[in-house]
């Protein structure tokens, strides 16, 4: 042991100094947005890194990639050879064709101004089947009946035994989707990833959701170690997932739950085995798995459960499969990052609440009898008449997982809630006793997790795996006796990296940024949802497009978004119309900012990753959209825009829809001739030409529309909060002076509110963003610091966790608001996000050189003279993003005599132009107490009325004003 911690001690010593030398890095090697992915589909694979340097001024000047076969560098592939570029994200591959089910690595050498050559560590990618076939494996369906989602007489389970005859296995992957959703096993064990630490991650509700009637994903998962030399068996059990839950409101026609499979085995001595689904495998619905499903939960018999996985088990009581021919689409490599728990964010109970019955308190349904109540997490014996509510502290998405003891048949009810019942009273929206789950903004969503024990005397430990939850409250019953030993919540949701950070002075504005991060993490799973609790849980595009750029400030989601943009792609109308929810089910195509988002999100994730290539991907249909659009002329109006069911969604204040629509359509046509230049290699070609053809038709489309909706002296028709954000973003007013009444008048308007917003989803999504932009950042902290509802920190002093759907979603006065539609986790109203990023700590992109290459630093401080009544002034921020060139830090900090200094930190190989606000016009800006004109790494470029620019080359600054 002494010997051990001496060792340790040295490899930190080791360690350190080779940090404290080493002056550049180049880190984080990422193969088309992921680090070390497996089933790369693209023929160019892109790839990117990070270079970390701790002087200033430092950039690269030259490149060089590697691709080989082998860990080692041999077999190489592609080499660059020396590239003279500064180019150190997204750079495509550009050697021969890629084999399919290739294992591939890379390693990058950097040459960096400050003339160091650093390699990157080698990483690898693995390309997917390419093009390489399925070798006649067939989807295999059970020849059960179907079933309806609460149907409890058990989930398809599928297995094949198989030899291995030879003796050294090089390789053995197994590629496999479902129509459903599934889990894998081979030999008794869960097929997953390992990770560098050498614990295996599993994917979970796979495949995930994409628009079934054209594309379903699969999987690669390498599983050499799990093959035995022998008997081996492979597993699979599908539940209904996205194909034919009420989730998809029979969007693929209820068809049967299918599997696929194909497992190649490489053997060192060159052959290889294949073994591919058939109607050879066997398949039972008698397992343990009784019942799952997206909104109704998961029942679970542990009495059925069986060796079924493991090779020794007698399968003659099962069924020969079926094969299927329901799925006449395409089978595609998944895309971003799986679907996964999240051990990190793995929450206990912060009050375990036991109760029997309830009592009289003069209200509807009383209040909750409580007996025990624990303040941390401890273990309860629950009685069959008692009931206990775990408060998880934190609204999320996931499931439970338990250990437990009963006797055998006993059945342990979970079911899930956001809220509490708070007074018992049903005037105030509660459905049960004061203190009980909340559960009727489920709507028909049942939600609910049942539990059948065995009877191990041991305990029984178990966790869902076909389904998710939307809570913050479980609430168990059971029908004899049980022990709960334990519970924890598990956070399930799609595995984006998240590297930002933010933090303020002011305590509520922190908790509400927490609540935006666990909106995001609550609903980035597989698709962009709304909500991930009610009978809802659909991909919106409307929410999705107001909320892509904070979230892609809270995490690295250029991957899911492309993932996402092919669902857009696949459920386009035939007539160019994007739909308003992606997949699409249940509802409808082309509403205004709804639809729209097809051309919106590209562009932001363009502006976030410098990825061109989702521009070019998606441009074509794009380009059907605003065909759509321009087929949408009628009414005596050449340019109306998308449709008008939705507008200024759930807003206080009304603005016509139409009105919405009109100006969306100015703001899509402005990015397509924004994204046309971005395409654009050369003047004249034909990128060129559509940018100037999409900045015509915007420049139309505003000539319309200040004939439609502005007066002669250049105020709008249209007078709500929204109207005239949307008439600032996009540029519609008239002239200067107009624009200028038109920021004179919202500012009023919003300070006769008493200081409080009257927007909906679209007004919300742009309404600080516009007013700072506008000058008006004032406004925007007068906004942002309101506690009174409407506003974002009401939700907060009512103890929210999440984002909510309604700024009055639970009221004082009132309860819990409208009961048809009212979720406390949506994330359209955390796009405040972006703000605090973009302006509070004034991180933000350059058009001219997105993806964060150059950076436009304009920290804006809270310089108000004025506070509203009740409200104090932010004194310090602290903002860190982290780009695809590493981080980007942003801070500033106000003394007692109100003077700021500012830290600021940009990655190497970007550069940065720094707008600070001057206090007083005689103020100058110091350095590290140098003069900051005269500091290493800054030029003044110049001092305007009330602030002063200066440019900044990569490094770190403090600057302060004497
Ligand atoms: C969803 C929204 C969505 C809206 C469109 C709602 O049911 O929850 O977030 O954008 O419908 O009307």
């Amino acid at each position: 042991m002494k010997n051990m911690r001496l060792l340790l001690g040295l490899i930190l010593v080791f360690t350190f100094n080779t940090f404290a030398h080493s002056a550049t890095e180049v880190l984080n090697l990422r193969t088309d947005y992921l680090q070390n992915p497996i089933g790369i589909d693209k023929s160019t694979p892109r790839f990117s890194w990070e270079i970390v340097a701790t002087t200033r001024n430092v950039k690269q000047i030259a490149y060089q990639i590697k691709i080989s076969t082998d860990k080692d560098g041999s077999n190489e592939v592609w080499n660059s050879g020396k590239v003279t570029s500064d180019n150190s994200v997204n750079n495509k591959y550009q050697g021969p064709a890629l084999q399919p089910s290739t294992r591939y690595y890379l390693q990058v050498d950097v040459w960096t101004n400050d003339k160091r050559i650093t390699s990157t560590e080698t990483a690898f990618f693995e390309t997917s089947l390419l093009n390489s076939g399925w070798d006649n494996a067939q989807w295999i369906k059970s020849s059960k009946i179907n079933q309806d989602a609460m149907d409890e007489s058990g989930i398809p389970m599928f297995r094949k035994t198989f030899e291995i005859e030879k003796q050294s296995i090089k390789s053995a992957k197994i590629y496999s989707s479902a129509l459903g959703v599934y889990d894998l096993f081979i030999n008794g064990k869960r097929v997953g990833t390992t990770s560098d630490d050498n614990k295996i991650v599993y994917d979970e509700l796979m495949p995930g959701w994409t628009d079934y009637s054209k594309t379903v994903q699969y999987t690669t998962y390498d599983v050499t170690n799990m093959i035995l030399q022998g008997s081996n068996v492979i597993g699979a059990q599908v539940a209904s997932g996205w194909w034919r839950g009420p989730v998809c409101h029979g969007q693929y026609g209820n068809l049967d739950l299918s599997f696929i499979g194909k497992l190649v085995i490489l053997y060192t001595d060159g052959s290889s085995k294949t073994v591919v689904t058939d109607n050879t495998w066997r398949t039972s619905s008698e397992g343990a798995v009784r019942m799952a499903d997206i909104y109704m939960g998961e029942s679970y018999d542990a009495r059925k459960e069986s060796a079924w996985k493991t090779f020794g088990y007698d399968d003659s009581s099962w069924l020969q499969t079926n094969v299927s021919n329901d799925f006449k689409g395409q089978l595609k490599a998944f895309v971003g990052p799986a679907v996964q728990v999240r051990p990190e964010l793995t929450r206990q109970p912060v009050t375990i609440t036991q109760y029997n019955g309830k009592k009289e308190n003069g209200t509807t349904y009383g209040i909750i009898n409580t007996i025990k109540m624990l303040k941390e997490p401890g273990s309860i014996h629950l009685k069959k008449d008692e009931t206990v509510v775990y408060d998880m502290g934190q609204n999320m998405v996931g499931w439970v997982k338990f250990t437990a003891k009963s006797n055998a048949g006993t059945q342990m009810k979970i079911r899930f809630g956001e809220m509490l019942n708070d007074s018992g009273q049903s005037s105030k929206g509660n459905d049960g006793p004061a203190g009980s789950i909340y559960t009727a903004n489920l709507r028909s969503a049942k939600a609910t997790l049942k539990y059948t024990f065995k009877g191990a005397e041991e305990g029984e430990t178990y966790q869902p795996s076909l389904t998710f939850f939307g809570f913050r409250y479980c609430e168990i019953t059971a029908t004899e006796d049980v022990q709960i030993v334990s519970l924890s919540g598990e956070v399930v949701g799609s595995a984006n990296k998240e590297g930002s950070s933010f933090k303020t002075s002011n305590p509520l504005v922190n908790q509400l940024y927490s609540n935006i991060i666990w909106g995001q993490r609550s609903n980035f799973l597989s698709i962009p949802t709304d909500c991930p609790q009610r009978d809802e849980r659909l991909g919106w595009t409307g929410d999705t497009q107001i909320f892509s750029r904070a979230a892609s400030y809270n995490a690295d989601v250029a991957s899911f978004f492309h993932k996402w943009m092919g669902d857009m792609r696949d459920s386009q109308r035939k007539d160019g119309a994007f739909p308003d929810v992606a997949p699409i089910a249940w509802v409808g195509y082309g509403q205004g900012a709804w639809g729209d988002a097809g051309i919106i999100v590209p562009w932001n994730i363009y502006l976030m990753y410098n990825d061109i290539d989702l521009i070019s991907e998606n441009f074509e249909s794009m380009e059907k959209h605003m065909d759509f659009l321009a087929a949408q002329a009628g009414n005596g109006f050449r340019f109306n825009g998308s449709g008008t069911n939705y507008g200024d969604w759930i807003a206080y204040e009304k603005t016509d829809n139409r009105y919405v629509s009109v100006c969306y359509y100015a703001y899509v046509a402005r990015l397509m001739s924004k994204m046309s230049a971005a395409l654009s290699v050369e003047a004249g070609d034909v990128y060129d030409m559509k940018q100037a053809k999409y900045s015509t038709l915007y420049e139309k489309i505003k000539d319309e529309y200040q004939k439609r909706y502005v007066h002669s002296d250049g105020s709008l028709k249209e007078t709500s909060q929204t109207a005239y954000l949307l008439a600032l973003k996009l540029g519609l007013f008239p002239n200067v002076k107009s624009k200028e009444n038109g920021v004179a008048y919202l500012t009023k308007k919003i300070a006769d509110n008493g200081d409080k917003l009257s927007t909906g989803f679209i007004g919300t999504g742009t309404l600080n963003q516009t007013l700072s932009e506008n000058g008006a950042i004032n406004t925007a902290y007068n906004l942002l610091l309101q506690r009174n509802n409407p506003s974002w920190l009401y939700s907060v002093d009512q103890g929210a966790t999440t984002i909510w759907e309604r700024w009055d979603s639970y009221t004082l006065e009132k309860g819990f608001g409208d009961v048809s539609m009212n979720s406390f986790n949506h994330y359209a109203y955390g796009a405040i996000g972006e703000w605090m990023f973009r302006y509070m700590a004034g991180i933000d992109t350059d058009e001219t050189a997105p993806g964060f290459k150059h950076i436009h630093l304009q920290p804006m401080p809270d310089l108000r003279d004025q506070l509203p009544t009740g409200q104090e002034r932010i004194t310090l921020v602290e903002g860190k993003y982290h780009s695809y060139y590493g981080p980007i830090k942003s801070s500033w900090k106000m003394d007692k005599k109100g003077k700021i200094a500012y830290t600021i930190a940009i990655p190497a190989n970007t550069t940065a132009t720094l707008t600070l606000p001057l206090q007083k016009n005689t103020d100058s800006f110091f350095e590290s107490g140098v003069r900051a004109d005269k500091a290493q790494g800054v030029t003044l470029v110049r001092k305007e009325a009330k602030k002063v620019i200066y440019e900044l080359k990569s490094g770190t600054y403090n600057f302060h004003v004497k």
